[in-house]
């Protein structure tokens, strides 16, 4: 290995972190999973927030890798977590939960991470009008270059919902695209309507209003 240091490949942690990722509650598929911790790893931000959290599975794979990066802290949104006390105790030096629903409380998330975000992961309310308000209310606690990542992005709702904000604000949402293709096979809903979940898909906030 010596002659390829320089790329900083040496990491005795990670065939662990790989099981906690295939281990964590998350609602995640497989490449999802390694995707956000990537993704978190590779861009290294401040400070993440994230809208529904539920069992803490998510939470656990940003977590893992701002450990592995040795910096940065989470805020995490969501009117009714349950996270169970075990899996908390392995996050709560980096996260922070607060019990609310985005976007209203996204002011008070704000003050507690001590300054605007860079990393947004939007998982909670899947309705249209919901993906809609969360976009909104995000785009006034994020910091400029911020990384917006979406969930459920193959669900009709949620991409039509992101796909109607990035033609509302063209000069502050820049569109990055889907990172993961894979979806669910069609989930039947209590109401007899089938859809397709799972997706990833990125935005990111401009650095400055584009024209
Ligand atoms: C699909 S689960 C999140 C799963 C989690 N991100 C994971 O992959 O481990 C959705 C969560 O969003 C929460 N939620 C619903 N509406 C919300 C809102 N307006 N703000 C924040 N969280 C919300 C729900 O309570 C639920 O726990």
């Amino acid at each position: 290995m010596g002659t390829l240091d320089y790329l900083k490949v040496t990491d005795p942690g990670l065939t662990d972190r790989v099981q906690q990722m295939l281990d964590a509650p998350a609602e995640l598929l497989l490449p999802e999973r390694l995707l956000m911790y990537s993704l978190v790893r590779g861009l290294r931000p401040q400070r993440c927030l994230e809208i529904g959290t539920h069992f803490g599975g998510s939470t656990t794979i940003t977590c893992a890798a701002l450990d592995d990066v040795g910096a940065g802290t989470l805020v995490c949104v969501d009117p009714n977590p349950l996270v169970p006390a075990d899996v908390w105790a392995r996050l709560s030096h980096r996260a922070t939960m607060l019990r609310g629903a985005s976007p209203d409380i996204l002011a008070d998330a704000v003050g507690i991470a001590g300054g605007l975000f860079d990393f947004v992961f939007i998982d909670g309310d899947h309705t249209h009008a919901g993906v809609v308000r969360d976009v909104e209310g995000v785009l006034t606690v994020a910091a400029a270059g911020a990384h917006l990542l979406f969930h459920d992005s193959h669900y009709w709702e949620v991409r039509d919902a992101i796909d109607e904000c990035v033609a509302k604000y063209p000069r502050r949402l820049l569109d990055a695209g889907t990172l993961s293709a894979l979806s669910t096979d069609p989930i039947t809903a209590p109401d007899g309507s089938q859809a397709r979940w799972g997706g990833f898909r990125l935005l990111r906030v401009a650095t400055t209003p584009v024209n």
